[in-house]
């Protein structure tokens, strides 16, 4: 398994890539936190959802493998608890009412690790509530990536893992869950800062394309990916990333949870 990402930018991720969280909001509303619930966010960066979540008066534990992303999600939320772990080891102390991950889930090599944290830390009846990259997701950018270190003699390595519904309800309920809901849509993604929107995102989230690539080349690659999108993803002054989302809600141990209730 890849180990989870330590090298975020805590900083250029609220500065220039807020959206990740701001779309994330809409998850809440699927979520539904009540008060006095016990909700885990996987994945939490700087803690923006964590802190929603805890707004609705539930009691939100932040969770993110990224030392740098835990310190400024405590400095910010200073009323939230955060963790710092590895989503695929991770072992809850106390069980939770629900899991909340956005973009997060396809980081992760290991998924059947990441589906089994989940589970074990629901309680029976617990729900899952996710969006992560679903197939096809920013699919013109990893072609163009590709193409262009193909073509200079580099060997890309996509460090994303990005399903469909089918792949994936499978997978959940391998796992222990009853998918209740899989919608897989697509979200065009305006990038900030107009004509450096591009580059900036690759560079924030695709490092693994260039491990191998000097800064020249890099900023050779960068100028030729450009291009190459320009026609199909530059509209009025911004890049637009060809997003897809897979949002699923799944529920840990159902049929226990339903039998239970009715003894
Ligand atoms: C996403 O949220 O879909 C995503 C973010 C960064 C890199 C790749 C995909």
């Amino acid at each position: 398994m890849t180990p989870p990402r330590d090298d975020w930018d805590a900083t250029a991720y609220d500065d220039d890539h807020s959206f990740v969280y701001e779309y994330g909001r809409d998850l809440l509303e699927v979520l539904e936190p009540t008060a006095g619930e016990r909700v885990l966010d996987l994945g939490c960066g700087t803690g923006e959802l964590t802190a929603a979540v805890s707004d609705a008066g539930a009691t939100a534990v932040g969770l993110d493998s990224s030392a740098e992303m835990i310190a400024t999600a405590r400095e910010a939320h200073p009323d939230c608890s955060f963790v710092r772990a590895d989503a695929t080891t991770f072992d809850a102390d106390e069980p939770f009412d629900a899991v909340l991950s956005n973009a997060a889930l396809h980081w992760i090599n290991d998924q059947a690790a990441v589906l089994e944290t989940v589970r074990n830390a629901l309680r029976p009846g617990g729900r899952f509530v996710a969006e992560l990259g679903g197939t096809g997701n920013v699919r013109a950018i990893v072609d163009a990536l590709e193409v262009e270190l193909a073509d200079r003699g580099y060997d890309a390595a996509d460090p994303w893992h990005f399903p469909s519904i089918g792949e994936y309800a499978p997978r959940l309920e391998a796992h222990g869950f009853e998918v209740r809901s899989a919608q897989l849509f697509d979200r065009p993604t305006e990038l900030e800062n107009g004509e450096q929107g591009l580059a900036n995102w690759i560079e924030m989230f695709g490092g693994e394309f260039f491990e191998d690539v000097s800064d020249t080349e890099r900023d050779a690659i960068l100028e030729a990916v450009e291009d190459r999108l320009r026609p199909a993803l530059f509209r009025d002054g911004s890049w637009v990333a060809d997003y897809r989302r897979l949002r699923f809600v799944a529920i840990a141990d159902a049929l226990e949870e339903e039998q239970r209730e009715l003894r």
